[in-house]
């Protein structure tokens, strides 16, 4: 089983980033715990990172044919991206959305996710644990 995890725009600055709101951890030091737990559960991920909306829907689109499912943290494009919710729900492929954060704690313009309507569902409020639980969750899914 392959899952491509995908991470929006500035989540390549985590660690240095209002570390208040979304802790001291790297995002490869999140990746690499990731990694182990894939392994674990016997599937191989793939990471992306990019800060650019159509790198994001691209990255989406080539793994059409290649991934059983995908985890992804859109950040910012969360928010406003009608590009990335059609290109999940063009794919087909399970997703799960996650954040670090709980956005519907913060500022107004958080409290929507265009992306999440294309997801199985969401997991946000527990830092870089939710990216495990996400993959624990898909996993499970797909079995
Ligand atoms: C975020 C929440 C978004 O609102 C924000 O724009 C981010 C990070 C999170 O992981 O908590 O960049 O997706």
């Amino acid at each position: 089983m392959k899952i491509l995890v995908l991470n929006g725009p500035n989540l390549n600055l985590l660690g240095k980033r209002e570390p208040e709101i979304y802790g001291s951890r790297r995002l490869e030091d999140i990746m690499s715990e990731l990694s182990h737990v894939a392994s674990e559960l016997g599937v191989e991920i793939k990471t992306f990172q990019s800060n650019e909306e159509g790198a994001l829907v691209s990255r989406i689109q080539q793994g059409m044919d290649a991934v059983d499912g995908i985890i992804i943290n859109p950040a910012g494009y969360t928010h406003t991206s009608v590009a990335l919710r059609d290109a999940l729900t063009a794919c087909g492929i399970p997703c799960v959305e996650v954040h670090l954060s709980n956005p519907y704690a913060r500022e107004d313009f958080r409290q929507k996710s265009l992306t999440v309507g294309a997801c199985i569902g969401q997991i946000c409020g527990f830092g870089g644990t939710g990216y495990k639980l996400a993959l624990q969750a898909l996993v499970e899914m797909l079995k």
